[in-house]
C-alpha cells in the first residue's frame, strides 16, 4: 500500500494559499453536462477526483481540458447517456450527473454508487426527487436508469427528508433547465458548495434562488449559455491546516480564505482558547497556550462540518479533560479512531458519540488511513507526536487534498510519500 512516513514533533509555522473547493468544482463539472456552449472554471484543484469527473465528462461526448488551475469544457456533438459503474465506483459525486444528463440526452444510465467507510450512504433522496420531478426511474444489474417525462407540471415542490448536500446539488442542476415548470426544494442543503453552484448555474442563465437557506425555488429555463466562473477556496482544506497549526502548537496564515463559510470552526477554536485571527481573505491560527476541552456534534450546514470531525478529534486527543464528538450525518465515521488509540489517545466511542480523555502526547506508530479526512487526521497526529508515525493507504488523500505534502513541507513538516509497489 501507498504510505506516508511523518517525523513528529513538528511545529508547523509559516503561509499558505487555500486551494480551489473540491466539494464545489465537482457538482459544477456535472452541470456542465447540460450546457452546450464553451464553459471555463476557475480556481480548480489538481485532485484525482477532478481527474475522475473529467473522465466521466469526455466519456459521454464532451471535449475538456485541464490546465493552471482553468477547466475548459467544450460542447460535443453527441452525449452518451451511459455512465459506467467502474467510473462511479471511483467517486459517489459522479452520481450527481444522472439527473443533467437525462435533461440532455432524454435517458441516462448510471451506475449505483455503493456505500464506503463512513456510512451506507444510499441515494433514495436522489431518486425521489427525480421521480417528484415525474421521471421514470428503474434499476437493473446495479446501475439506475432514468427516462424524461414527455412534459413537466407547472407547479413541483419536493421537501427532502434530510438536508443531502448531494440531492439538493442534483436536483437544483436538473430543474434548471425544466422549462415552464417553478421547482421547489424544501428542506435543502444550505452548505456554501450549494450557493456556488447555484451562482454558477445563474451565470450560465438559470434562474435560482434561495440557496443558503432551506428553501430553493427554480424556474426551468429553455437552455443554459457558456460562462466563465471561479469556484470558491475549499472550507475543509482550510479547516485542516487551522486545526493541523493547533495541534501542533505551530502559527500558520492560510491566503484566499472565506472565514464566513468556517463560523462553527471558528468560534469552536476560540471557545477551546486556540489564537484566530480574521483578516479579509486570511485566516491566521496561532498557538496561545494549553486547550481547553470542548463538546461537539457534527450536523449539516452551518453547524460543525462532519468532514472536520476526524481532524479535531486528533486534535482533542492531547487536550487536558474530557472532550465529547456526536456525529450526526453519517452512521459510521468513527472508523479512525482505533488507529488514534494506537498511537497512544484514549477514546471511547458509543454509537454516534466518542469520549476522548486527553493524554499529554500520542506516540508515532503505523497506522491505516480508511478515508480521505481520516487520513488527514491521522497525518496531523503524526505530526504532533513523539517520533516517527507510517501511514498506510494514503491514495485516499489525492482525492481530498491538493500537494498535501508540499503544503505541509512549506509549513516545517518532514514527509515522505512511498507510492504503491504495484
Ligand atoms: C457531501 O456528500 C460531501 N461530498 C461529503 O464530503 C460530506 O461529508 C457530505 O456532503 C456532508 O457534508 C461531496 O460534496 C462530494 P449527503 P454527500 O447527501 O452529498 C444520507 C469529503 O470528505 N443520504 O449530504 O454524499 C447519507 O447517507 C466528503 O469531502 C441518504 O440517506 O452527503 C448521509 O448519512 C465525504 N439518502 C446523509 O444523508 C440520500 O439519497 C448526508 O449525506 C442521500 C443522502
Amino acid at each position: 500500500m501507498s504510505q506516508l512516513v511523518v517525523m513528529g514533533n513538528t511545529s508547523l509555522k509559516g503561509e499558505i494559499k487555500a486551494s480551489g473547493s473540491k466539494n464545489s468544482v465537482l457538482p459544477i463539472l456535472a452541470a456542465t453536462v447540460m450546457i452546450e456552449e464553451p464553459v471555463v472554471i476557475k480556481n480548480v484543484p489538481e485532485l484525482r477526483d477532478v481527474q475522475t469527473m473529467i473522465s466521466i465528462l469526455q466519456q459521454i461526448g464532451k471535449t475538456v481540458s485541464f490546465e493552471n488551475e482553468t477547466v475548459t469544457v467544450m460542447p460535443g456533438e453527441i452525449l452518451v447517456g451511459n455512465v459506467p459503474y467502474e467510473l462511479v465506483k471511483k467517486m459517489r459525486a459522479s452520481f450527481n450527473i444522472i439527473g443533467p444528463l437525462t435533461m440532455i440526452c432524454g435517458w441516462a444510465k448510471v451506475g449505483k454508487p455503493g456505500g464506503c467507510n463512513i456510512g451506507q450512504r444510499p441515494v433514495d433522496f436522489h431518486l425521489k426527487g427525480l421521480e417528484a420531478f415525474g421521471f421514470r426511474i428503474t434499476e437493473e444489474h446495479g446501475d439506475v436508469m432514468a427516462v424524461i417525462p414527455n412534459s413537466f407540471e407547472k407547479e413541483i415542490v419536493y421537501a427532502l427528508p434530510f438536508p443531502s448536500v448531494g440531492a439538493t446539488e442534483q436536483l437544483m442542476t436538473t430543474a434548471a433547465l425544466m422549462e415552464g415548470s417553478t421547482i421547489t426544494i424544501e428542506n435543502a442543503a444550505r452548505e456554501p458548495e450549494i450557493s456556488d453552484l447555484q451562482n454558477f448555474l445563474n451565470a450560465c442563465g438559470a434562474q435560482i434562488a434561495g440557496a443558503s437557506t432551506p428553501t430553493i425555488k427554480i424556474t426551468g429555463v429553455r437552455n443554459l449559455h457558456g460562462s466563465e466562473y471561479s469556484v470558491i477556496p475549499d472550507r475543509i482544506e482550510t479547516g485542516t491546516y487551522l486545526l493541523g497549526t493547533i495541534a501542533t502548537k505551530g502559527d500558520v496564515k492560510i491566503h484566499g480564505t472565506r472565514s464566513d463559510h468556517l463560523i462553527s470552526l471558528l468560534s469552536i477554536l476560540e471557545e477551546m482558547g486556540a489564537g484566530i485571527e480574521k483578516g479579509q481573505d486570511y485566516l491566521h491560527a496561532f498557538w496561545k497556550g494549553p486547550l481547553k476541552p470542548v463538546r461537539i456534534s457534527s450536523e449539516p450546514y452551518p453547524g460543525f462540518p462532519t468532514d472536520l470531525q476526524p481532524i479535531i478529534t486528533a486534535v482533542l486527543a492531547t487536550v487536558e479533560g474530557t472532550s465529547v464528538i456526536e456525529e450526526n450525518v453519517f452512521e459510521n465515521r468513527f472508523g479512525y479512531v482505533d488507529e488514534l488509540n494506537r498511537m497512544g489517545a484514549r477514546i471511547k466511542v458509543s454509537s454516534s458519540h466518542a469520549n476522548i480523555c486527553g493524554v499529554d502526547k500520542l506516540s508515532g506508530a503505523e497506522v491505516v488511513a480508511p478515508d480521505i479526512r481520516a487520513g488527514a487526521a491521522l497525518v496531523i497526529a503524526g505530526l504532533a507526536a513523539d517520533g516517527e508515525t507510517i501511514i498506510n493507504n494514503v491514495t485516499h488523500l489525492f482525492r481530498g487534498y491538493e500537494r498535501f505534502q508540499e503544503k505541509l513541507r512549506t509549513l516545517g513538516a518532514k514527509i515522505t510519500f512511498y507510492p504503491d509497489e504495484e
